[in-house]
């Protein structure tokens, strides 16, 4: 039987490396995102002579219009860049919770969680990207900031057609359909839009040219502040004028790390998404799991229980780092990782309620949108950003026209209880007034021998950080080019509930050995949407992720 798998796994290899899947190839610039008047948008201003930070603003602010799913001026996120001198940074534009928000606030009498940090008005945190964009583009921006708005405000006035992707999206959305004005602006004549229909949003053009014409002042203090307030005030929402009034994107120091030759720049908290990569990796480094090849019931057997001790850790560590103590260091220090390492059994897998967070040294959507860019000067930027579930909290803003998130419930609603991603979380993620809750966003860059080699990230909740490690070590031990790495059949495991979930693409036969070593296996439809981008030597290569309906392109 295992023969039998192995010999599968074998042939999968061999044709993946006799026939490479494909990426979209370009000399100098690429921008791969997850719809393609985005990606074009990008490109446009990247030929324009507009660096990949003017990019990165464009494809963010043009995403608004064209993937509502997740593409936001309602939502937040985080950008990784690392310039070509080699300098890095990471802005961090997440939500925070409202001035009036309380640990208990989506809990009814009995103390059991309600739906109102999923849906609705009292859902959303407040939010970032605007100001987040704004500080990108002041502080490394080269065009006029008028410019990086104009493919949105476009798309927004003149409309698009709607593709089969987004308009099977609309139709399958409970969030939106329970909200008059989100059913007013993306339905026409009482049915959601069609593939092929034109979809215009003139309050979002509106929207978007205030901030064109004064900046994220308009969204903060101006006339957009002033519908979102109003919209908050009458429909029981929590965000106030001195809540918007007071945000501000901030600029942080991004996680390093190493695995084997190469070197990892990614996100550090208010994210989980670097310090798992990077725990992870130290877990994997040296334990050879890689021997029986990609895919193997082994390796996946040895990265699962590797992912469901990170989980544990991540659940009991890690919160806004501006309100507890998350131990970093300790976490992603090569003794602690060692030590988690020595406690994985190769044969069998751990039950997870025998699995609880270590003592590292120091310690006291679905649905998100990834895209990257690379421009000709070899300026990298990870924008992972979102307004959590598809569509957030299914809520528009009357007469603003954008959607607000529902970030709140990627706070700890109550320990213990599951989130809207099956995520059990603790303590230290528990709702307090201006408080960020812990994201899984990993937006990475990946130098080998000193160089920049990919850039990539994903959407997909708690799931993000196992898909963005899945593909690296795809690339980094099984030798797969970008695209076959982007391809390639994903699985996961959370610590809690205790199931491995795995993409169709597995064999049965693994699945099989899986189940021996005592893993609780679950098929699932699909893990992520992967927006990479990779050097080939003097060639960008960009990947698409074909689970979704992304674009790569360049020059
Ligand atoms: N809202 C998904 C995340 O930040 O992890």
């Amino acid at each position: 039987m295992r023969g039998c798998a192995r010999y599968l796994v074998c042939c999968l290899l061999l044709l993946s490396t006799l026939w490479p899947a494909q990426p979209v190839r370009a000399r100098h610039a690429m921008v791969v995102s997850r719809e393609g008047h985005a990606t074009d948008a990008g490109v446009a201003i990247l030929r324009a002579g507009g660096n990949a930070v003017d990019a990165a603003v464009a494809v963010g602010f043009a995403l608004a219009v064209t993937h509502p799913q997740a593409g936001n001026i309602g939502g937040g996120g985080f950008m990784l860049i690392r310039f070509s001198d080699g300098r890095t940074t990471f802005l961090d534009f997440r939500e925070r919770a409202p001035l009036a928000a309380a640990a208990d606030m989506y809990l009814d009498a009995t103390g059991k969680p309600t739906e109102s940090s999923q849906f609705g008005y009292r859902a959303s945190g407040v939010p970032g990207s605007v100001s987040g964009f704004e500080l990108a583009h002041r502080r490394y921006g080269s065009l006029k900031w008028p410019r990086l708005l104009a493919p949105a405000i476009r798309l927004a006035r003149e409309g698009f057609p709607v593709s089969y992707d987004l308009a099977r999206s609309l139709r399958s959305s409970t969030a939106l359909a329970r909200d008059a004005e989100s059913r007013r602006v993306f339905q026409r004549d009482g049915r959601f839009y069609e593939a092929g229909e034109v979809m215009r949003q003139p309050e979002l053009a509106a929207a978007l040219a205030r901030i064109a014409s004064v900046g994220s002042r308009d969204f903060y203090t101006g006339e957009t502040a002033r519908l979102l307030v109003k919209a908050q005030r009458e429909h029981g929402g929590l965000i106030t004028r001195d809540d918007l009034a007071g945000y501000q994107a901030v600029e942080r120091t991004p996680l390093v790390g190493t695995y084997k030759s190469y070197r990892l720049i990614t996100a550090p908290p208010p994210s989980s998404g670097g310090v798992g990569l990077l725990e992870m990796l130290g877990v994997l480094d040296g334990s050879g799991y890689e021997r029986e090849g990609a895919g193997s019931a082994a390796s996946i057997h040895f990265v699962a229980e590797t992912m469901r001790r990170f989980y544990a850790d991540r659940a009991r560590y890690l919160g806004d780092p501006d309100f507890t103590h998350v131990p970093v260091a300790g976490l992603i220090s090569e003794r602690y990782t060692a030590g988690l390492r020595r406690l994985i059994d190769p044969e069998r897998a751990t039950p997870s309620d025998q699995v609880a967070a270590g003592r590292p040294e120091g310690n006291e959507s679905d649905q998100t949108t990834h895209y990257s860019i690379v421009d000709a000067n070899g300026n990298a930027v990870a924008v992972t950003y979102t307004l959590n579930g598809s569509y957030g909290s299914g809520v528009t803003v009357p007469g603003a026209g954008f959607l607000l998130n529902n970030e709140m419930d990627d706070f700890t609603v109550a320990p213990g209880v599951p989130n809207m991603f099956g995520l059990v979380q603790g303590e230290v993620n528990r709702i307090a007034p201006r408080k960020r809750p812990l994201s899984s966003m990993t937006p990475t860059i990946v130098l080998r021998e000193g160089k920049f080699y990919s850039v990539l990230g994903s959407p997909g909740g708690s799931r993000i950080i196992t898909t963005v490690l899945q593909v690296f070590l795809d690339m980094a031990d099984f030798s797969m080019g970008l695209q076959d790495a982007v391809n390639w059949p994903r699985f996961h495991h959370q610590w809690k509930p205790d199931v491995l979930r795995m993409e169709t693409g597995f064999s049965p036969d693994t699945i099989k050995l899986l189940r021996a070593r005592g893993h609780e296996v679950e098929t699932v439809g699909s893990i992520g949407e992967v927006s990479a981008i990779a050097r080939e030597g003097e060639w960008l290569a960009g990947a698409a992720d074909p689970r979704t309906a992304g674009k790569a392109s360049g020059y």
